[in-house]
């Protein structure tokens, strides 16, 4: 069928667990987003995704799902779904969920009749027999754990895991594991549901004899199961089987794809999927991945943001997010400790107004930073936890835990901040993870009467991103790659373009306009300091973003 209406519209990324706990047992839940849904349409936000909801051990809090087709009691059940959406319908705000089908959870019914040997379901996992000295089949490692294998004494067999080890791969290869997929997509499609975020979707297919990684590709994240094989054709073969009879859309998470890889999986007449998340603009402060700490460089977010801009104008779509429940909070890593508000507001105008979708993570519209924990036993995050055994062979367990502080995706996943009062207003419970005592200063009840707040200004943002005819397919120029601490872009349609003009420095910062814009009628459209408006060549203030609408 195919549909453009995300083009249209700001998504919000709910990370259930920390949102709201409506049902006061300290655990966000499904009653908690029905209490907010008008909150979310105040925002000016035109869809949801919802990490996942389904029953789950929680090893990885939802990622390790036990059923598809329910939804945990732990956040309300089927039936409290059934009435976000159908409030959240009523309000014009779409649905979709998080799809987790590279891997299900050693505690899903497959996977449980799988470990007998001579079950139909053991061909639904890869279960392989080790190599000689009881080493594992392959030399992959995982992303939360020692290695990519368990041994499963009862059958003699190990598993493959990528990531935890109550996170088991599913062998897309078996045609009957598509089956059951297609009838997860369908059992919520038919609900209603608006569509899907795929998780690690470009790891779904491994090579058939699952060969060993090579070091110096490894080293640079270059894997055998990423973009494997036959990763085109599974998709090809959800999209046509079922996705194409529905008015839906779906955006894959497709860790360290290149522009031109991408182009692979969401160009051309019948694409894959209609977007995917990219990660290389969230390295601009780190090698590879957070927890390998670098200083923040504008520039190489800039090179991040421009290369997928300019690959994907005019033959895909950009989905756009500078947070998530994986990141560390964003102005905790790329804004300014001195000026925290202007630095949030400028984060946000600088990658909404870039060409594609917008993702805003909760929180984030309220400038939530990071909260560092004195002790890694404080910790709940599994990634976090298997770093730390992973780092303290090598380093000493102060330094580990400093870097932890930084990276962890913990930061990301404390209560949301409602009010200034107790449990930040999240619970009336306790809360099931520690709150950012900076609740006091950068909560949604205070910001929401603050003309000047954070919240405010993301409204603002948000209303202007999707009115815009230029916002949504302007062409995008960055107008000085090399500068270390100016952002200049313009997106341009025809005669008309919007400049955003954004410093990333705590002192005042001059800068040249381009002489193409000089001495032209330009309008501000959106800034984020007040009071007078500025000339258009005057100095920046210090994190300061200036937008101009020029006819
Ligand atoms: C990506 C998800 O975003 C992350 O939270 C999860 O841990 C892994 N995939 C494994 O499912």
């Amino acid at each position: 069928m195919g549909c453009d209406w995300y083009k249209d519209r700001v998504f919000y990324q709910i990370w259930p667990r920390s949102f709201k706990d409506g049902s006061g047992d300290g655990v966000g839940d499904l009653y908690g987003v029905l209490e907010k849904l008008d909150y979310l349409k105040s925002l000016g936000i035109g869809g949801i995704w919802f990490s996942p909801l389904y029953p789950s051990p929680n090893a990885d809090f939802g990622y390790d799902v036990s059923d598809y087709c329910d939804i945990s009691p732990e956040y309300g059940g089927i039936d409290v779904f059934r009435k976000v959406l159908k409030r959240a319908h009523e309000l014009d705000i779409k649905v979709i969920l998080d799809l987790v089908i590279a891997h299900t959870s050693d505690e899903h019914e497959w996977f449980k009749k799988s470990r007998d040997k001579d079950s139909p379901f053991r061909d639904f996992y890869f279960w392989r027999r080790g190599k000689a000295g009881g080493k594992a089949p392959n030399n992959w490692s995982s992303f939360f754990s020692k290695g990519a294998w368990s041994f499963d004494p009862a059958s003699g067999e190990h598993y493959l895991h990528l990531h935890h080890s109550k996170q088991v791969d599913l062998n897309m290869d078996n045609p009957r594991v598509r089956e059951e997929i297609k009838k997860v997509m369908r059992f919520w499609l038919d609900m209603g549901v608006d569509g899907f975020r795929e998780d690690v979707i470009t790891y779904i297919s491994k090579p058939e004899d699952l060969p060993d990684d090579l070091f110096f590709r490894a080293v640079k994240g270059l894997r055998f199961y990423d973009c494997g094989p036959k990763v085109h054709e599974y998709l090809q073969e959800f999209r046509t089987d079922v996705l194409d009879h529905y008015d839906c859309f779906t955006v894959g998470e497709a860790p360290m794809i290149s522009p031109k890889k991408a182009l692979s999986f969401v160009s051309g007449p019948h694409p894959d999927l209609d977007m995917v998340f990219g990660f290389k603009h969230m390295e601009a402060d780190c090698f590879l991945k957070e927890y390998l700490p670098l200083p923040f460089s504008l520039r190489k977010l800039k090179r991040a943001f421009g290369s997928w801009q300019k690959a994907l104008n005019g033959r895909a779509w950009n989905a756009l997010y500078l947070e998530n429940h994986d990141h560390p909070r964003v102005v905790s890593r790329y804004g300014s400790k001195r000026y925290r508000k202007e630095s949030a507001k400028a984060l946000a105008a600088c990658y909404m107004l870039q060409q594609g979708t917008p993702f805003v993570f909760q929180g984030q519209e309220l400038g939530m930073g990071n909260m560092p924990l004195d002790d890694i036993s404080k910790y709940e995050d599994c990634l976090t936890k298997s770093a730390y055994e992973k780092g303290i062979r090598f380093l000493p367990k102060k330094l580990v835990l400093k870097i932890i502080q930084r990276a962890s995706r913990d930061n990301a996943r404390t209560p949301v901040q409602w009010t200034g009062g107790r449990n930040a207003g999240f619970s009336e419970a306790e809360p099931w993870f520690f709150v950012n005592p900076d609740h006091a200063k950068f909560n949604a009840e205070d910001e929401d009467k603050d003309p000047d707040s954070v919240l405010n200004f993301y409204r603002a943002l948000i209303r202007l991103r999707t009115s815009s005819d230029i916002a949504r397919d302007g062409d995008y120029k960055d107008l000085a790659p090399l500068h270390p601490r100016l952002y200049m872009y313009e997106r341009r349609l025809g005669e008309r373009a919007l400049l955003v003009i954004c410093s990333f420095s705590d002192r005042p910062l001059k800068f040249r306009l381009p002489k193409e814009f000089r001495g032209r009628a330009a309008k501000l459209v959106l800034g984020n300091y007040g009071g007078e408006e500025p000339e258009m060549t005057s100095a920046l203030r210090p994190r300061e973003v200036r937008v101009y609408e020029l006819g």
